[in-house]
């Protein structure tokens, strides 16, 4: 530790803490205008200007060390801040009574108050330029920014989408979008961190402005008129008494805006953030103590929640006559429901019934619903849709180490030295994490190997694009773990300590050679051996992984193959290190854990254990079915078959995001009875006999567990729409109208009740739990959780790991003569999945208004195709009417298609092969031919689509272009001021 004095007074701190930090921690004050500790120093705005041993530096970018005498207060440290400020207001009027950013976080007002400035010696100048209005989520008023350059810094080096920089040189600095474009033609892709993070109201979300202030929502002219009147008594009373009356107007703010904290709906990263509303309007979502995202969001987490308002929300149960649905109160419907449930039970038995819960819902919904399925009616039929993606990852490292979750956490990833991906889209997909690989990469020197038929933003930014043929990444994988060995470049010691199979695993790689493996990949044998190299020369590596490897007919088995090179490579139990299979939906993860799953009750405890079921059976009082269930996959064709008569879905859009659509929705069709329980009315309602209307996330308790195992209480933001109720308490009403005699009056009663089952969540309550509190699973009884799996062993009896031979078949379906293009699919940012939620917001809608089909520059010069010509894809199985998007993100006779559609999807074109471990549709490996339509329209993708931008990379907000210009002198005359630079971010 370090020994400083502060003021006087004697301090410790851990050498290189900054200066500003260690003032903040110890409760001392400093002004700082430009400085956030999740972006590190900017250096932009000199407020905090501390003397350090008689000389002045700016407390932001300074590291302790031992000995330092600092002064905050001294004259010559006072003068140098209020000057500093001073330059600051010249850039911004001060009208905080009728800002919407008056809310009491306002950086400017709050310094203005800490230096009890009354009047600036330098008068406000306008700059000469417009606001900015065109994005749909946030706009951009150049006279109030301060240039302090934080939204630069965020967006270079943060987000890493490298929009934003500051013209230093020009006259009248400014941020600039693309250089100069207007945001709405930009390459910004809303993601919210640069308006986050802006300190003042130059950045502001636009459900923001005129709603969050009393006096806010006035006509322009008034507001205008306000203003005047504002800086018309500012030289008479001085700042002091203006600033009281905002704050008074604050004040009166703070008992009608209030702010939740919730988990995003979205993806698996598991962002977390406070949502503010005022009644039912969301004003804006905050992010900033979120244990894996801090201050940052992907545009759906930070503006895609206009479904929660929709007018298309269900408000009403529904029974279908015939061919129409009619209104009925929740007494008919759930009495329908447990009605025919039970006639079913009894006439063909409790097999003939299924249960699909919601990768949407809460742990506590999912643990519920395979209660219902397995004490109420009898039945292990009961899955959700991990098995559509995340099964295989689950079963690989099953096989291996023993936990089917990722084995590390977001930070392990930032901190390896190389990151491997494989079969991940990760910057759409997964944007948050993306972010995390980008910076690292951009600022700290990690490297980066790409493997993925798409030439996505990743494979982009890659030190090393490998682009396989489709499917074959279990061959490269191997190849690299037989060179590895043969070279002697295997972690030896590892290997003797910690894996048992080597010498059956070495065997099994004796057909992966580099010759077989470029032969049957199409890499060239030096990127295979390059990638051997790069692995056996880094320190950590981690390899992320998602569903161009898992939805393969052997997804199964190359997540072993990747986990088997980790294994042989020492990459596990270090921090920095280990396998990442990155969950889609944000509760992917858990509903796994929970239950539902047709083999497994929580926490992976198998059905045909005795012990575990008796455990269940004594808390259930019942006797509980012992062989496995079918999956989703085997429930369809059971539907088929004429075994599975009734079906209860909640919130999954199965009838176009199943493979083989048309298949799907004949087995519906041919259903006895059918309960979609759904916020909206999907288009899988259309075959259902009764819907339910569910609750979105916003509008109730519960948890989430992301990728990293990771889980995290969600409070209820606003109270559920008249007329819906939250999916826990549907489910108990179906389960009590049968008969359960469930009692629960909360989520957290049932977490209780989880935590008391399942050793893997032991000590797992909701005080543990308590705001921004999270824990990792397994968590053992006292509170203990596990960030790094496997730090003492791995999860098998001998605490070893195991390695597991696996060996390629092939695609279960190739191009031919008639099908003669490769199709993949996958996410976009801006959409979930079809798009039934984020379509709902129409700044997305906007941007991104249909699905599309990518087609390569040479495929289109082949078949006279232009972005917008009409084309029919023609599988096996079904056919869809889509317009071309020319790009070179896709290669030669491969085509990508995104899923954001219900008129148009790509499962209309899938086939049912599935991987025959786990079931998992082998979405990827769709064959098609293309028929090019006669009509030619506007490209798919508008220009105001963030594709069409040009980003303008740079090291963050490149302060010393200020310091260089003419009229720049640092404040305090200079005397003495220490320049001092880091990037390193806290
Ligand atoms: S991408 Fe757009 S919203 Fe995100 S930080 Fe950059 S400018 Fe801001
Ligand atoms: S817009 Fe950017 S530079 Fe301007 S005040 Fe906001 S964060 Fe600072
Ligand atoms: S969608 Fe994913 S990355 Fe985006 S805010 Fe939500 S959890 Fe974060
Ligand atoms: S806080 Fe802005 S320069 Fe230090």
């Amino acid at each position: 530790m370090a020994n400083v004095q502060i003021d006087g007074v004697p301090q410790e701190a851990p050498p290189d803490e900054l200066l500003i930090d260690l003032i903040n921690r110890t409760g001392g004050s400093v002004p700082h205008v430009c400085y956030h500790p999740q972006l590190g120093p900017v250096q932009t705005c000199d407020t905090c200007m501390v003397e350090v041993n008689g000389r002045l530096v700016r407390a932001c970018a300074t590291p302790i060390t031992d000995g330092m005498t600092i002064s905050t207060k001294s004259a010559k440290a006072e003068a140098a801040q209020v000057e500093a400020f001073d330059r600051i207001l010249s850039n911004h009027m001060l009208y905080c009574t009728v800002c919407d950013n008056n809310n009491g976080n306002c950086v400017v007002h709050n310094t203005t108050k800490l230096l009890a400035i009354e009047h600036q010696r330098i008068p406000f100048r306008t700059k000469p330029y417009e606001v900015d209005n065109t994005n749909p989520f946030y706009r951009y008023d150049p006279d109030q920014c301060i240039l302090c350059g934080r939204c630069v810094e965020a967006c270079q080096n943060v987000e890493v989408n490298e929009t934003l920089s500051i013209n230093w040189e020009d006259p009248n600095p400014r941020v600039l979008w693309d250089g100069g474009s207007t945001i709405g033609e930009s390459s910004c892709v809303s993601c919210g961190h640069c308006v986050t993070v802006c300190p003042c109201n130059a950045l502001m979300e636009k459900s923001m402005l005129g709603h969050a202030g009393f006096l806010t929502s006035l006509k322009k002219s008034a507001l205008s008129g306000m203003i005047e009147v504002v800086k018309g008594v500012e030289p008479e009373t001085g700042y002091g008494s203006i600033l009281q009356i905002s704050e008074a107007e604050h004040a009166m703010r703070e008992h009608r805006i209030r702010k939740t904290k919730t988990v995003c709906t979205y993806c698996g990263v598991g962002c977390s953030f406070d949502v503010w509303t005022k009644d039912r309007h969301i004003l804006k979502i905050a992010p900033e103590h979120g244990p894996a995202n801090g201050i940052s969001t992907c545009v759906k987490g930070k503006f895609g929640w206009g479904h929660i308002n929709s007018e298309d929300r269900l408000t009403t149960p529904l029974i279908r006559e015939g061919d129409k649905f009619r209104q009925a109160s929740w007494e008919e419907a759930i009495g329908l429901v447990a009605r025919r449930l039970s006639e079913i039970k009894a006439k063909d038995g409790a097999d003939s019934l299924a249960f699909i819960s919601s990768s949407k819902c809460t742990n506590e919904e999912s643990y519920l619903m395979q209660k219902l399925a397995r004490a109420v009616i009898g039945t292990n039929n009961v899955d959700n849709c991990s098995r559509y993606c995340q099964a295989p990852a689950t079963v690989g490292l099953f096989r291996t180490v023993g936990y089917g979750g990722d084995s590390g956490s977001i930070s392990d990833m930032e901190k390896a030295d190389l990151v491997i991906i494989v079969g991940s889209n990760t910057a759409e997909s997964h944007p948050v994490i993306a972010t995390r690989v980008k910076s690292s990469h951009k600022l700290n020197g990690q490297k980066l190997i790409v493997s993925d038929i798409r030439e996505n933003e990743m494979a982009r930014r890659a030190d090393l694009y490998l682009h396989p043929k489709p499917g074959t990444d279990l061959i490269w994988l191997s190849a690299v773990s037989r060179y590895l060995l043969d070279k002697g470049l295997a972690h030896t010691k590892f290997l003797d300590q910690w894996v048992n199979g080597l010498e059956e695993y070495r065997k099994s790689l004796m057909p992966y050679t580099l010759e077989a493996a470029e032969r049957l990949t199409g890499l060239p044998e030096r990127s295979i051996r390059t990638v051997a190299h790069m692995i056996a020369e880094a320190k950590a590596t981690c390899i992320l992984w998602a569903m161009g490897v898992t939805q393969q007919s052997q997804g199964s088995d190359t997540s072993t193959a990747i986990s088997n090179l980790l294994l042989i490579t020492g990459n596990y139990m270090r921090p920095g290190t280990g396998a990442y299979p990155l969950r889609g939906h944000n509760n992917v993860q858990g509903a796994s854990d929970h239950g539902s799953m047709p083999n497994m009750l929580t926490g992976y405890q198998l059905v045909d254990d005795p012990e575990v079921r008796q455990r269940f059976e004594t808390d259930w009082k019942v006797k509980l079915p012992s062989t496995k269930g079918l999956d989703n996959h085997q429930m369809v064709e059971a539907i088929h078959k004429g075994k599975v008569k009734a079906l209860y879905v909640i919130g999954e859009e199965m009838s176009i995001v199943d493979c083989n659509a048309n298949y799907v929705e004949a087995a519906f069709e041919k259903l006895d009875f059918f309960v979609v329980q759904d916020i909206f009315f999907s288009h899988t309602c259309q075959y259902a006999d009764v819907v339910l209307p569910g609750a979105p996330s916003l509008e109730k308790e519960g948890t989430f567990t992301s990728t990293e195992r990771r889980i995290q209480r969600l409070y209820e933001v606003l109270e559920p729409l008249d007329g819906c109720r939250p999916d826990w308490k549907i489910v108990q009403d179906v389960a009590n109208q049968m008969g359960a005699g469930w009692h629960y009056q909360r989520p957290s009663e049932v977490m209780d009740e989880i935590a008391s089952l399942t050793p893997m969540f032991a000590g797992v309550n909701y005080e543990r739990l308590a705001g921004y509190k999270s824990l990792q699973w397994p968590v053992a009884a006292d509170g203990t959780d596990q960030p790094l799996h496997y730090t003492k062993h791995f999860a098998f009896p001998d605490g070893k790991a195991r390695l597991f031979p696996v060996s390629w078949i092939g695609a279960t379906e190739t191009p031919n003569a008639e099908f003669d293009l490769h199709l993949n699919n996958g996410r976009l940012l801006e959409h979930f999945h079809e798009g039934n939620l984020t379509y709902r917001t129409e700044g997305i809608q906007e941007k991104t208004p249909d699905v599309f089909v990518e087609v390569s520059p040479e495929l289109a010069e082949e078949r006279g195709i232009q972005s917008g010509t009409w084309v029919q894809l023609i599988s096996r199985y079904g056919k869809v009417r889509v317009r071309a998007l020319v790009t070179d993100r896709v290669h030669g006779k491969e085509l990508y298609m995104p899923m954001n559609s219900v008129e148009s999807p790509v499962n209309r074109l899938t086939s049912s092969h599935t991987d025959p471990v786990t079931d998992t549709p082998a979405y990827k490996e769709a064959s098609v031919r293309m028929k090019v339509l006669a009509e030619v329209g506007e490209s798919p993708l508008p220009r105001i689509n963030p594709r069409f931008g040009h980003p303008t990379p740079q090291n963050g907000v490149e302060v010393e272009r200020k310091w260089k210009r003419a009229d720049y002198a640092p404040p305090g005359n200079g005397n003495g001021l220490v320049q001092l630079q880091t990037k390193k971010r806290s």
